[in-house]
């Protein structure tokens, strides 16, 4: 699938089929998250890979009963939890030499490519990122040092949800100089 066919196709979806997704599926997905960008490589991202209908349910939990993907745990074949590892992204030798601490940024980029990768292997999913992310690393073990960042759901889509418009280029590129706030 072309790139730009990707990224404007891809949709999130929050209402799924029953499927088994094949182990293969899910590893293509992993193995594009990995080859996200990074902070100077430093590859802070983990992902925690969630089959398990218990554990998926208990994920769903964590998110207040307005999320409308909170459903969404019921229904999809399977949920990759993006962990950051603190004290990468920013970081040199364990010092830090930036300003801003890049976790969120790089963790951001792998869950691009997983819901891009997921979209071109004919698979939707959906970034949750409002929920107690304390509860849902407990559910997870996730340790000290690292931060559950978002979960994706990802399935067989059972709708093609109507497209969300965005703001046109006139509104948000300026040239040269900043004059579109
Ligand atoms: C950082 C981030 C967090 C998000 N959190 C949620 C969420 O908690 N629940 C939800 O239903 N959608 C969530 N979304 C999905 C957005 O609502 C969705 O991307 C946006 O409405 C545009 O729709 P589209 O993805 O179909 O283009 C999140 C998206 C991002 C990028």
């Amino acid at each position: 699938m072309d790139v730009f066919e990707a990224i404007k196709g891809r949709r999130s979806i929050r209402s799924f089929k029953e499927r088994e997704v094949e182990d293969s599926i899910v590893e293509k997905i992993l193995d594009a998250a990995r080859w996200a960008p990074s902070w100077a490589n430093s590859q802070c991202a983990r992902y925690v890979v969630v089959r398990t209908k218990e554990i998926l349910l208990k994920l769903g939990e964590t998110l207040p009963p307005t999320n409308p993907a909170r459903g969404v745990f019921a229904q999809c074949s399977f949920c990759i939890a993006v962990v950051a590892k603190h004290g990468l992204a920013g970081y040199k030798k364990g010092e830090r030499v930036e300003s801003r601490d890049w976790y969120m940024f790089d963790s951001a980029l792998a869950t691009q490519n997983i819901c891009l990768a997921a979209y071109a292997l004919g698979l939707g999913s959906v970034i949750v990122g409002l929920f107690d992310h304390k509860a849902a690393s407990e559910v997870l073990k996730v340790p000290q040092g690292y931060e559950t960042v978002c979960l994706i759901p990802i399935g067989e889509p059972d709708k093609s949800p109507a497209v969300p418009s965005r703001k046109p280029l006139s509104e948000i590129v300026s040239y040269e100089s900043f004059s579109r706030g």
